[in-house]
């Protein structure tokens, strides 16, 4: 460890922006840290990892991801725990999607020490930039693409893996709509709806000004085959509540495995709810509507965290959910208390930065 950790350069930056920012009542992606992490990868090795002011990166115009898409990304949140420490969120767990998203997607593994040792000085370095507003948090944003410029179809070999930061308030101040999709679909089986690939979000791009032109907030992704199946929910996972049980879409090969996710199943289960990872009809959610049994359902992501939904629907059928979210809302301030260290963190998830 000691080795990875005086191998980043850091050079400072002469000014910080900070001050030009009011943390606590921001919206997330539009302002930046002062500083960025960036490693090259070149002749079969991850060189020169370094922390840098944040800067215009030049880019070859044949640069490979911008042609043939190998850019893959992570999303995690950095927030101040009881003594003012900077803390993260089980960074392995972005570490290891990432190198799953790389594979996929025939790009390099990043080696999963530095990538937290790398996320742990960056965050250090930009902590007076983390807000502490309960639901806010320093958004970090991991990484990387294909920067070497060639024209033709093979894997590139010359990549890129940085970080990047922008202050974060929380996402969905209301419930959710949701438009269960007929015609466009997220991801196939066997295709790269598993990864976390550039190119996965920008298919959803266009289906979701659709559905926003239709009143709703978001799409409810189903099986590219029968429009069945249902999947995910904007770039979110999804779980329904229903007679008391959680169910949410196992990981088929198309869906991508959240962190929240997977800590938000965790959480229900040591609470005693019993969650249930199996495949869901879209007709098994109508039916549960209508016989009175379906309770809550919620989106879970780490920009987002909780996102309630109110409402699923299109032109064949609407769903409406209770407006209670008792357990919604305690997960949701349960995974806020820990993360803020107001609660104790009996998974050992909460990681030092
Ligand atoms: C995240 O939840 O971190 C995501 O990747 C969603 C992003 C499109 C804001």
């Amino acid at each position: 460890m000691q080795e990875v950790m005086t191998a980043i350069k850091v050079t400072k930056a002469a000014h910080s922006t900070v001050e030009e920012v009011d943390l606590n009542n921001i919206v997330m992606g539009f302002k930046f840290t002062d500083h960025m992490f960036v490693c090259d990868y070149q002749n079969g090795e991850w060189k020169n990892p370094r922390i840098e002011p944040l800067q215009l990166i030049p880019t070859h115009p044949a640069a490979m991801a911008l042609h043939y898409g190998q850019a893959i990304f992570e999303g995690m949140k950095a927030t101040l725990g009881k003594e003012g420490t900077p803390l993260l969120f089980r960074p392995c767990e972005n570490a290891k999607r990432l190198n799953f998203s790389a594979n996929r997607m025939g790009m390099p593994s990043f080696p999963e020490e530095l990538f937290v040792e790398a996320l742990k000085q960056f965050t250090n370095l930009e902590k007076q930039w983390i807000p502490t507003k309960e639901g806010s948090a320093l958004y970090l944003r991991p990484f990387m693409y294909a920067d070497e410029p060639f024209i033709g179809m093979r894997a590139a070999t010359s990549f890129k893996f940085m970080v990047i930061a922008s202050p974060a308030g929380p996402f969905f101040s209301r419930k959710i709509k949701l438009y269960a999709e007929k015609k466009y679909v997220r991801a196939v089986n066997g295709g790269t709806g598993e990864a976390k690939a550039a190119g996965n979000y920008a298919a959803a791009i266009r289906p979701t000004e659709y559905a926003k032109a239709k009143s709703y907030d978001q799409v409810l992704w189903l099986d590219a085959h029968d429009f069945e199946y249902i999947q995910e929910v904007g770039t979110m996972n999804i779980f329904f509540k229903i007679e008391g049980k959680f169910i949410t879409p196992d990981l088929s090969g198309s869906i991508l495995s959240g962190i929240t996710r997977m800590s938000v199943i965790d959480l229900l289960r040591s609470k005693g709810f019993e969650v249930i990872e199996r495949p869901i009809k879209i007709s098994e959610i109508i039916e549960a509507s209508k016989n009175g049994t379906l309770e809550e359902a919620f989106g879970t992501g780490t920009a987002v965290g909780i996102a309630m939904i109110e409402e699923i629907g299109n032109n064949d059928f609407t769903i409406k959910f209770p407006e209670n979210n008792p357990v919604s809302i305690m997960v949701n301030d349960t995974l806020n208390a820990i993360k803020l260290q107001k609660e104790e963190d009996s998974f050992g998830w909460i990681v030092e930065a």
